[in-house]
C-alpha cells in the first residue's frame, strides 16, 4: 500500500521560536495511522532543532527544502546532500517551481541534484508542474511528461530507487494564489502521471509511489483532494505555517 503524504514546505518563513512553537503543537496533535507521514521542510538554519523535537515522532520526518548538486568544496552558501544525510534529514524537495523560476533549475541540474540525493540515502519529493499559459493552450500533459522524463526517467539506476520517490504535482498557477487546481484537474494529472510511471516502470512501481498536490491546498479543499484515487496527499504551503490549518489538512485523510 502506498503511503499518505502531508509536507509542510514552510519556505523562507518563520523565526527559530515559531518554527519550535509550531512543531511542538503539531506534534503534540499529530495522530494518524501508520499509513500516513508528516513531512516538515524548515530553512536549513533550524533543521537540527526540528529534527531534534522530531527525533521520537514515528509519523514527523524532516525534509531540506533544496540541496547542492556539488559535493562539497567552494561553493559559498551551498549545503550538500551528505551534510544533511550526515544529520539524519530523511527527505529533500527538489525542483520546486520557485527554485526553477528563481534559481534557474532546470530539468538536466534537477536530474543531478536527484542522483546527488539518492546516492546520499536522501528520498526525494521532486516537484512538477505547468503554468497558466502552458494549461491554457493545452500543453500542460506534453510539459509534465517532459519535466519527468527529462529529470527522474532519464536516471539510469532510478527503477530500483523509485520507493525513495514522492511526485508533488504542483501547478504554477495555483502556488500561493489561493486557486486551487480542481479536483478534477488535479486527479486527471495525478492518474497521467501514474500511466507515464506505469509505461515506463511497471504497474507495482506505479501503484506504489505516492503522488501529491500542492497548490493552495487548504484546510478546506484537501479532504476533496485527497479522496481522489491518485491524490496521495499534499505539499502545503501558506496552510502549513499555522499548526490549527497544517493540522486540519492532516486530518483531512478518511
Ligand atoms: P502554497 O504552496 O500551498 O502556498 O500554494 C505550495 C508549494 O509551493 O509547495
Amino acid at each position: 500500500m502506498r503511503k499518505n503524504i502531508v509536507a509542510g514546505n514552510w519556505k523562507m518563513n518563520l523565526d527559530k521560536e515559531e518554527a519550535i512553537s509550531l512543531v511542538k503543537q503539531l506534534l503534540l496533535e499529530i495522530n494518524v495511522n501508520a499509513l500516513t507521514q508528516i513531512i516538515l521542510a524548515p530553512s536549513y538554519i533550524y533543521i537540527s532543532d526540528i529534527l531534534g523535537l522530531c527525533m521520537n515522532s514515528q509519523h514527523v520526518s524532516v525534509a531540506s527544502q533544496d540541496c547542492s548538486v556539488r559535493d562539497k568544496g567552494a561553493f559559498t552558501g551551498e549545503v550538500a546532500a551528505s551534510m544533511l544525510k550526515s544529520i539524519d534529514v530523511e527527505y529533500v524537495i527538489v525542483g520546486h517551481s520557485e527554485r526553477r523560476a528563481y534559481f534557474d533549475e532546470d530539468n538536466q541540474l534537477l536530474k543531478k541534484k536527484v542522483i546527488k540525493a539518492l546516492s546520499n540515502d536522501l528520498k526525494v519529493i521532486f516537484c512538477c508542474g505547468e503554468s497558466l499559459e502552458q494549461r491554457n493552450k493545452q500543453q500542460h500533459f506534453d510539459w509534465i511528461r517532459s519535466q519527468l522524463s527529462e529529470s527522474l526517467f532519464s536516471i539510469e539506476e532510478l527503477e530500483s530507487k523509485m520507493s525513495n520517490i514522492i511526485i508533488a504535482y504542483e501547478p504554477i498557477w495555483a502556488i500561493g494564489t489561493g486557486v486551487n487546481a480542481t479536483v478534477e484537474q488535479a486527479q486527471e494529472m495525478h492518474s497521467f502521471i501514474r500511466k507515464l510511471i506505469l509505461e515506463k516502470y511497471n504497474s507495482q512501481t506505479a501503484e506504489n509511489i505516492s503522488i501529491i498536490y500542492g497548490g493552495s491546498c487548504n484546510a478546506n479543499n484537501a479532504s476533496d483532494l485527497f479522496a481522489e484515487k491518485d491524490i496521495d496527499g499534499g505539499l502545503i504551503g501558506g496552510a502549513s505555517l499555522s499548526a490549527a490549518s497544517f493540522l486540519s489538512i492532516i486530518n483531512s485523510f478518511e
